[in-house]
């Protein structure tokens, strides 16, 4: 998909469809919709009147152009202003989504509010992702060529630049490239294949690692076999790192640390059948971070960054971790496992411990963890906790930069003593009270620099189809994540490789 700057008003650009946000303070419509209405002839008024669009139950509404150049308006149900890039994305997100199996080839774009480049990169990530289908992985026979069309162009109206375009449609092709990865199949996408996958990042210039077993073993990686010894398929370590990532060996370095289990039945402590299958979505992480590598390197090659993914099935079986088993960390810590469905955490451990030992100076996770997470926060808020909180206000900019919606959570050290165990150091699970904020003391114990951990467990996939997205993954965390390695870097380095000043 292209996406153009263009400074044609709405009443004049010419293109299949224009899109038109209906924004809650349009109850007396706004002079600049008016402005729009009458030089249509009155269509969005009309549509408004007789129901065709009515925000209070419609997402959005394809109705005839009137008068305008162009042939038809889609009508979007914007909510309240505000939100700037947040909000942005979301609208072309529905915008192309709605248009996807149709005639329509060009898309004219209209914010009408919160423009700027942020907003434009974040609408620009946001018509990409709104083309995104989830079939694109398998397939469909009742796929048509028909129904495979989604708009080409988009022009996008307002005040903004195409570098901030340019960038933003980098980024969803990163988020698409991370949704195909996380919507694979367990029987398709193993530990392995995963691995095959990240080594296909050679060609954007990354050099990738792969640890298998045995040097995991030598390693000490305790937690990350333990979880994954259950599984015919047998756990990896994968690494990418970044052109920028050896160069800067005295400097910062920066590691996104993503969990990868394939498929999560919970292991010996199995979970209900009921939904169960949304597990292969627990790898989300893992391709969340190897993304936005992809992305990173495609951007800004010399950025400090290094992906990191432990990849695992998390199975039950006649080798599988029982619970009450002990069993040693990579950094020397004890762990009873008195839950093996508190897999995500023991896998983040050892990976986290490995990239210190790697030369990360910054480390953030990102990991579909808990229950818990959903449960609070639904599919849309990503939640985070930092240490310190300074780094986490790092992130949480680099998330609404790039049109994401993260709340921190307080990373409640005092909690610490419920997972004492009279085995070990510590278990990994305890009761359900405060098992969101535990979830992150757990993880705090095995990092030694600043950190921040993301838990996307509700927005990683839709449970069912929304205007915005299908059923299925959402990218949640890519952008976020490779907003803030272009922040890390200061943006400056790709440009002082290329010879150009910053
Ligand atoms: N992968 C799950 C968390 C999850 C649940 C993600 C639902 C997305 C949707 C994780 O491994 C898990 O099982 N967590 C347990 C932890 C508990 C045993 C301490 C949970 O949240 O119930
Ligand atoms: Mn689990
Ligand atoms: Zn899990």
């Amino acid at each position: 998909m292209r996406l153009r700057a263009t400074s044609t008003s709405p009443a004049t650009v010419e293109a299949d469809v224009l899109a038109v946000p209906i924004y809650r303070e349009d109850a007396e419509m706004s002079p600049d919709l008016a402005d729009l209405d009458a030089a249509s002839g009155g269509a969005i008024s009309a549509a408004i009147a007789w129901g065709e669009f009515n925000p209070l139950e419609h997402a959005s509404a394809l109705i005839g152009g009137g008068e305008l150049p162009s042939g038809r308006l889609l009508l979007l149900n914007a909510g309240a202003r505000g939100r700037g890039a947040w909000r942005a994305r979301r609208l072309a997100m529905v915008a192309t989504r709605q248009l996807n199996g149709r005639g329509a080839a060009t898309l004219a774009l209209w914010l009408r509010d919160g423009e700027g480049d942020n907003a434009w990169a974040a609408a620009a990530a946001g018509a990409v992702a709104g083309t995104y289908r989830a079939t694109a992985v398998y397939g469909r026979v009742r796929d048509t060529d028909a129904m495979k069309r989604s708009v080409a162009e988009v022009l996008c109206i307002g005040a903004g630049s195409q570098d901030a375009l340019d960038r933003g449609t980098e980024i969803g092709e990163g988020m698409a490239f991370g949704r195909d990865l996380a919507n694979r199949s367990a029987n398709d996408l193993s530990p392995e294949r995963m691995a095959e996958v990240a080594l296909e990042l050679t060609a954007d210039g990354c050099t990738v690692e792969i640890l298998e077993p045995e040097q995991m073993a030598e390693l000490g990686m305790g937690l990350l076999l333990g979880v994954g010894q259950g599984a015919a398929h047998p756990p990896r370590l994968i690494a990418v790192k970044l052109p920028g990532w050896e160069k800067a060996a005295d400097g910062e370095r920066l590691a996104i640390v993503g969990k990868g289990v394939c498929f999560d039945s919970g292991g010996i402590s199995i979970k209900p059948a009921e939904n169960m299958g949304d597990m292969k979505h627990d790898k989300s992480g893992a391709a969340a971070v190897i993304a936005a590598a992809r992305t990173v390197a495609r951007l800004a090659p010399e950025t400090p960054l290094m992906a990191v993914a432990p990849m695992v099935e998390n199975m039950p079986g006649g080798n599988a971790q029982r619970p009450g088993d002990v069993v040693r960390a990579m950094n020397g810590m004890t762990v009873e496992v008195t839950n093996t469905d508190a897999e995500g955490r023991l896998i983040l451990a050892d990976a986290m411990t490995w990239a210190e030992r790697q030369g990360a100076t910054h480390i953030v996770d990102v990991a579909t963890l808990t229950g818990a997470q959903a449960m609070a926060f639904g599919d849309q808020i990503s939640a985070y906790f930092a240490r310190p909180r300074e780094w986490g206000e790092r992130i949480a900019a680099a998330a609404e930069e790039a049109g994401e919606w993260f709340w921190e959570m307080p990373l409640a050290v005092e909690y610490r003593a419920s997972y004492d165990s009279p085995h070990a150091d510590i278990v990994n699970s305890g009761t359900r009270d405060g098992s969101l904020i535990k979830s992150a003391v757990f993880l705090s114990e095995f990092v030694t620099v600043p950190w921040v951990h993301i838990d996307i467990a509700g927005p990683a996939y839709l449970g069912a189809e929304k205007p915005h997205g299908p059923k299925g993954a959402t990218g949640a965390a890519v952008g976020a994540l490779v907003q803030l390695a272009l922040d890390f870097s200061g943006g400056r380095v790709n440009r002082e490789s290329n010879g150009e000043s910053a």
